[in-house]
């Protein structure tokens, strides 16, 4: 059985242009112990898909408009507020993309992180204290127990994200997802906290969903690969097939724009031109107006994502025929 089942999921957002989908038939799945990578430039629709499995989003203005999340065999579509909240924390956990932002500058990360797992679990203060010493010295905060009164502001950004990660952590989820987890730390951080989730990953045997906008975090952690454009997949992988032999031209300019993670290096942009807002998307194949292979053709249907080679899907028209021999 799968951990997680995403099936032909699509979220709608009513906006002042009417209703668009801001992800459209998004179908993966993902094993225990498994690392999928999710990448796609700002907008393709990651966090969209990944507050949706945790139903997380504002209902209105979004709306599940059709597909469903089947996790560990439950369904979790149509499930009532109170019983997701069950599954939030022992079930599916999440790292959240801005650290400052989702700790409460009022509260010491003790009380916080404390406060995560007293939500599920009926423990004593200093049983619930010294547990949160445990996740704070796991995800490699030194001095843990002095630190458990400090601030949000006492701390680095590295330290926030490790923090946030405890909390996260705080429950032992049979699944993380980590939105961009590192898009804010410098680049040794970065790395550090990128070998943490797989460490984790490996101690706890939990399935993780890394969401990322940089190829390189995908090449040094994923195991599998799905790729986003305009809230749609459009390939999916193995990490080396996706890396040895991308079959969209998406996918192909995304990794010729890899930042190095271990040189801060300013971005190189190889991809001519702009996502396109929900509600300007041009008809047929999204990608088409940057496409440098795009035929008149390309613009009447969308392509669907096609099973090229065992475990290797993308959605091109031209897949096939232009697949290096
Ligand atoms: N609350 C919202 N209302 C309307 N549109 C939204 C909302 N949240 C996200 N979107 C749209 O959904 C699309 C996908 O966004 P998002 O999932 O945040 O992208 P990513 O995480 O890949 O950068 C974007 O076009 C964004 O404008
Ligand atoms: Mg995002």
């Amino acid at each position: 059985m799968n951990l997680l089942d995403v099936s032909g999921l699509t979220t709608a957002f009513m906006t002042g242009r009417g209703e668009v989908n801001a992800i459209e038939d998004v179908s993966f799945s993902l094993k225990e112990g498994e690392i999928l990578g999710i990448v796609g430039e700002s907008g393709s629709g990651k966090s969209v898909t990944a507050l949706t499995i945790m139903d997380l989003l504002p209902k209105p203005p979004a709306r599940v408009a059709a597909g469903e999340v089947t996790f560990n065999g439950e369904r979790l579509t149509g499930l009532s507020d109170r019983q997701m909240q069950q599954v939030r924390g022992p079930g599916i956990s999440m790292i959240f993309q801005e650290p400052m932002t989702s700790l409460n500058p009022v509260f010491s990360i003790g009380d916080q992180i404390m406060e995560t797992i007293a939500a599920h679990e009926r423990l004593s203060q200093a049983d619930l204290r010294r547990r949160a010493i445990t996740m704070l010295d796991k995800v490699g905060i030194p001095s843990a127990s002095r630190r458990l009164d400090d601030y949000p502001h006492q701390m680095s950004g590295g330290q926030r994200q490790r923090v946030m990660i405890a909390m996260a952590l705080a429950c032992n989820p049979k699944l993380l997802i980590a939105d961009e987890p590192t898009t804010a730390l410098d680049v040794t951080i970065q790395a550090q906290i990128l070998d943490l989730l797989m460490d984790l990953r490996d101690e706890f045997g939990m399935g993780v969903i890394i969401i990322t906008h940089n190829m390189g975090v995908i090449a040094e952690t994923a195991d599998r690969v799905l790729v986003m454009y305009a809230g749609r997949v459009i390939e999916e992988a193995p990490v080396a097939t996706i890396f040895d032999r991308p079959m969209h031209p998406y996918t192909r300019g995304l990794l010729e724009c890899v930042p190095s993670l271990t040189e801060d290096k300013p971005r190189l942009v190889a991809i001519p031109g702009t996502l396109p807002e929900p509600a300007r998307r041009p008809p047929g194949c999204r990608f088409g107006p940057r496409c440098a292979h795009a035929l008149p053709s390309c613009a009447a249907a969308i392509p669907p994502l096609e099973t090229l080679e065992p475990a290797h899907a993308a959605a091109c028209f031209r897949a096939k025929e232009l697949a290096p021999a």
